[in-house]
């Protein structure tokens, strides 16, 4: 099974900073042929991203997405309108939009459910704070967070969708959380769902973000309970990320 990399770009780039990236990108294009990479601009560039990664195996992943398919809705985005684009996945509930945007559980539901309505596929970011991580109770928040849309919407919720696992105290910070405790949160999030219901039993997908990044790509990727990573900072960096990717194949 090939492993997930999404490019988190956040409110970086403009098209000619895109059209480079691309290009490198498809030229190095055996660095990568046993992983799925996707790309998350603004939103503003996704539709001259799409453009230029037609016939490549590059997706394209969106940042946000509204609750509503249609209508009044000022300055909003609709799921259809990103499916009609070849939107592969849109991440939700970044800890970035939780917090500036405040994003809570209800909201975040229904774009799970808009999301998967259209055939897309979404990225549930969960993850505990610097004052949880200290108390070490990150797990216990960890599941918390996905006890919300279970106890809404029952087990199903999770099946087909990608889980990000992103310490926030190690978002775009530069502090990288130990390998172990990676491993840890991410073996007891699958242990979590897993034996809510055996029908479940890993049809969903757990990636890892938070300060990826050169050095420590490699280990975080290849854990066997990790199906990917979640890039922000050092994916914009066309340079860096290519030695991502040569490292993670090593
Ligand atoms: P970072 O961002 O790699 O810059 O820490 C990750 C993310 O926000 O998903």
């Amino acid at each position: 099974m090939k492993k997930i990399i999404i490019c988190n770009w956040k409110l970086n780039g403009n098209k000619k900073f895109i059209k480079k990236y691309i290009k490198i990108l498809k030229k190095n294009k055996k660095l990568y042929k046993n992983n799925k990479i996707s790309i998350s601009p603004p939103i503003i560039y996704m539709d001259y991203t799409n453009k230029l990664i037609k016939n490549t195996n590059i997706s394209l992943t969106s940042q946000n997405v509204d609750i509503n398919l249609k209508g009044s809705f000022t300055g909003e985005i609709s799921a259809k309108m990103l499916k009609k684009i070849n939107t592969k996945y849109i991440i939700i509930g970044h800890s970035e939009r939780r917090l500036y945007h405040k994003e809570k559980n209800n909201i975040l539901l229904k774009k799970i459910i808009i999301t998967k309505k259209v055939n897309i596929t979404p990225i549930i970011c969960i993850g505990e704070n610097i004052n949880d991580y200290n108390l070490k109770i990150s797990e216990k928040i960890c599941k918390k967070q996905l006890k919300y849309f279970i106890k809404k919407k029952g087990i199903k919720i999770f099946e087909n969708i990608i889980i990000a696992y992103e310490p926030i105290w190690s978002i775009g910070t530069g502090k990288n959380a130990s390998i172990k405790h990676i491993n840890k949160i991410n073996k007891t999030i699958r242990k979590y769902i897993n034996n809510k219901n055996k029908k479940i039993k890993n049809k969903f997908k757990i990636i890892y973000g938070g300060s990826v990044n050169k050095n420590n790509a490699n280990k975080i990727f290849n854990l066997k309970n990790i199906d990917g990573l979640l890039i922000g900072k050092s994916s914009i960096n066309i340079n860096e990320f290519l030695k991502i990717i040569k490292n993670i194949n090593k």
